[in-house]
């Protein structure tokens, strides 16, 4: 295993293959009651730039039951939200805790914070990838159809950071994924020059195309924390990309739908369709905490 968590492009097959395995295990153990405290008196360090429910109280809880601890830490009230360098923040952090979790907006953000902590650096979310939430939604397709080798995942909306690593946790798991979304709105070019080398990749601009045959039907907002003051206009954009009852019918029976959460129901999905399965969508953020507890046990168990 690498020493940080940046970004799905970062980890191979077998790398991700190993985090599902023990995040699998780690729920279990939890289910059972069987002890698995292996990150005793160890302390992560979480930073939050936007705000958060499921990644906060996940990590928070999840450290907890591995037997550390772990601190929130809110950007506007360390220093860094008064100019303190990166490179200082991280270096001091390093000497305290034993991982750092963060959730910012510039990628570059946290790749410099690694580049300077000598512990584990988890990416909590950026504009480019949320490579957590993607480990955990792997783990849920995983539980519900016994595989992921073959399978197909449908993504209707916008080209964020959810879908760019949703794009790369497909193709490496070996997945088919087709990704929909409005002209203007497709995901990094990054993630699509990595997806080039896969003919398992769609773009289109079509979602009753993308949700062809899928076996999940993956959406998010519209509007990502940050693009608060673009809301209106990608109401009007995303016209016709919303995950409803008619777009359900192009998939197969026993398809599931993910969302990462928070939800605008209505807008990039209706509350039929998001009620009908709420149990994979609450699974998914239930996976949140085993997922990340394996990131956080295969990382920080061997630091200091
Ligand atoms: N899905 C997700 O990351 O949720 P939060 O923003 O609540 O952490
Ligand atoms: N794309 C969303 C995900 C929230 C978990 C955002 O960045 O706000």
């Amino acid at each position: 295993m690498k020493k940080n968590l940046l970004k799905l492009l970062d980890l191979t097959k077998e790398e991700i293959l190993e985090i599902l395995s023990l995040a699998d295990q780690m729920k279990y153990n939890l289910r059972h009651g069987i002890a698995h405290r292996e990150l005793e008196g160890k302390t992560l360090a979480m930073i939050f730039e936007k705000a958060s429910t499921r990644t906060r109280v996940s990590f928070e809880t999840g450290m907890y039951q591995l037997g550390g601890y772990a601190l929130f830490l809110s950007s506007a009230d360390l220093q860094i939200g008064r100019g303190e360098p990166i490179q200082d923040t991280a270096r001091v952090l390093a000497r305290y805790a034993d991982g750092i979790m963060m959730r910012t907006f510039g990628q570059s953000i946290v790749e410099d914070f690694a580049k300077w902590a000598d512990i584990p650096v988890i990416n909590g979310l950026t504009d480019f990838e949320h490579p957590c939430q993607i480990l955990a939604d792997l783990m849920t397709i995983r539980e519900y159809h016994g595989t992921l080798e073959g399978l197909k995942v449908a993504y209707i909306g916008d080209g964020n950071n959810v879908c760019n690593s949703l794009i790369v946790g497909s193709l490496i798991c070996g997945m088919k994924i087709s990704v929909a979304t409005p002209k203007g709105y497709e995901p990094h070019k990054d993630i699509l020059e990595f997806a080039k080398k896969y003919d398992t990749f769609e773009l289109v601009n079509c979602p009753t195309q993308a949700a062809q045959k899928a076996d999940a039907v993956y959406t998010d907002v519209w509007a990502s924390m940050g693009m608060e003051d673009e809301a209106n206009k990608r109401i009007k954009d995303f016209d016709g990309f919303q995950v409803n009852a008619e777009l359900m019918k192009q998939t197969n029976a026993n398809s599931i739908v993910l969302h990462c959460l928070p939800a605008h129901r209505e807008e990039e999905i209706t509350a039929e369709v998001f009620e009908q399965h709420a149990s994979s969508i609450f699974d998914e953020a239930e996976n949140r905490l085993h997922a990340q507890k394996a990131v956080m046990a295969l990382l920080m168990r061997g630091e200091k």
